[in-house]
């Protein structure tokens, strides 16, 4: 018997994923507004590992199983891009750098790039991180004669920007990174407010957000001109023997030697890799200071494995697998505040996951922040504990219960590069400087399209005795 339209209506209403109650006209939009990671948090744990959101017209799914972030994320990638709302907003800021592109363009921008970051050229970054990570423990201890907080978050951005500067660029920002660092971060937040916002009116329209954009984006592109100047006036070598550098290859690529010749697509990519290269790290770098400074005696342990490697210089590439703890304390924080803290991937056709249907067109929602705190996998899942990383805690967990750099081939290409710098820079610091949170001080957190600490994060620094 042919069942009706009604009947049919029933069955597919009961095959929906379940869902928190939502208002109209809006659904969960206004949630998440107000408190994403609330909302996500809150959905999985009431709802469990398939989630179904309404924001507005737009119906998304959030999945909290690692079976099914496998099936989107690798299995059947081909099924889900990243033709998103939220990242065609990010046009004027990113345009279709590696991050935010599909199909071809996205393609052939991480051929060229792979070889850059192979584990070959990543030990050649390991002098550049050295030093910079020298520098900065001198910096903290001079400031620490002032006994004021200083705001590690600005201080990491700095640093990582200096390093991504020097290792995947091959020049020194020195100086301009403080000014580079700025303009980075007005764009993501005005890149931010776009994606946020109802509406978000074209770019011609000179809104202060568009302006703000427009004006950021200009002074970026002068300042890969005179990072280009900078590698035209370098009579060394040094980048010029063995595989190129990520630079070397853009600026090939794109024949972009000459002014004239250099494009918007060659600037998208350029700005992309900045972005991307450094704002991350920094934050995996805040967040663990902050977690350090909220847990002496894992700190204590640090610090012991620190000095006992490095003794007082800093580290050296070659210490790595000598200082597994520090490691440790990076993946953990990583767990707990994953600075890439969601993926979004649109339906390219119609799917089944879990047994719901996923119509084309929809959203599906990957939170590493969530999946690192659910509590099928992660026993007590708020307590920091590095431990929860030695080999054998390891593998007794699924594959992909931890996503932090993603999975798949749109997995992180510089996921090598910032586990080695986080590591380098965090034993160097803990080796020399001790870190304290200011009394009163309440992490806050801002998941805008990188999670970073909310207004900051002060903490006082005192170089330790020995030294
Ligand atoms: C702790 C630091 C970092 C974290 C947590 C991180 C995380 C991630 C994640 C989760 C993605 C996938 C996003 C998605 O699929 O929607 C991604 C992509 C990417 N990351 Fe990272 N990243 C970090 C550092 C870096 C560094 C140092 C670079 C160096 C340039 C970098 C460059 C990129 C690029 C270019 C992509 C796009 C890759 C593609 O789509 O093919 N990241 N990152």
């Amino acid at each position: 018997m042919a069942t009706t339209s009604l009947e049919t209506k029933r069955a597919s209403t009961a095959r929906r994923a379940p869902s928190p109650p939502e208002r109209w006209p809006f659904g969960h939009l206004g949630e998440l507004k107000k408190d994403p990671i609330g909302l996500l948090l809150k959905a999985r744990s009431a709802h469990g590992d398939i989630v179904r959101l309404k924001f507005w017209a737009m119906t998304a799914h959030l999945l909290s199983h690692p079976d099914f972030i496998q099936h989107v994320l690798q299995r059947k990638q081909t099924a889900y891009d990243k033709d998103l709302m939220p990242l065609r907003r990010l046009y004027p800021v990113l345009g279709q750098g590696m991050v935010t592109a599909d199909g071809e363009i996205w393609q052939r921008q991480r051929d060229v790039a792979r070889p850059a970051f192979h584990q070959r050229e990543i030990q050649s970054f390991g002098p550049a991180i050295t030093s910079t990570a020298e520098a900065l423990v001198d910096r903290w201890k001079r400031l620490a004669a002032s006994a004021e907080p200083i705001d590690v978050h600005q201080e990491m951005m700095h640093v990582a920007l200096n390093i991504a500067g020097r290792a995947l660029f091959g020049v020194d920002l020195k100086q301009e990174a403080i000014e580079a660092s700025r303009v980075l971060n007005v764009i993501m937040e005005a890149g931010q407010r776009r994606v946020r916002n109802m509406v978000a009116l074209p770019m011609i329209i000179p809104t202060s957000t568009n302006r703000q954009i427009s004006r950021s984006r200009r002074a970026l592109e002068k300042m890969i001109d005179r990072m280009i100047d900078q590698r035209l006036a370098d009579t060394s070598d040094d980048h010029k023997r063995g595989v190129p550098d990520l630079f070397t290859r853009l600026l090939t690529e794109h024949d972009a030697l000459e002014a004239s010749r250099r494009s918007t697509q060659f600037y998208d990519e350029a700005i992309t890799l900045l972005l991307a290269g450094h704002e991350t790290t920094a934050s995996a770098l805040v967040f663990s200071l902050h977690l350090l400074g909220r847990h002496p005696r894992v700190m204590g342990m640090l610090r012991e494995e620190a000095r006992a490697v490095l003794g007082g210089r800093a580290a050296a590439i070659e210490d790595l697998p000598r200082l597994p703890f520090t490691r440790m304390v990076i993946d953990e924080s990583l767990r707990l505040y994953p600075p890439a803290w969601i993926m979004d991937r649109n339906a390219v056709d119609d799917d089944e996951i879990g047994g719901y249907p996923i119509a084309k067109g929809s959203l599906l929602l990957m939170s590493p922040y969530v999946m690192h705190r659910h509590p099928a996998y992660w026993p007590d899942p708020e307590r920091f504990d590095p431990r929860r990383f030695e080999k054998d805690e390891a593998t007794k967990r699924p594959r992909h219960v931890y996503f932090p750099f993603s999975l798949g081939p749109r997995v992180c290409i510089g996921a090598s590069f910032a586990l080695t710098e986080a590591v380098m820079v965090l034993a160097t610091l803990a080796a020399h400087v001790d870190v304290r949170l200011v009394d009163g001080h309440v992490l806050q957190l801002d998941p805008s399209i990188t999670l970073r600490p909310k207004n900051g994060l002060p903490m006082f620094v005192r170089p330790l005795q020995y030294d």
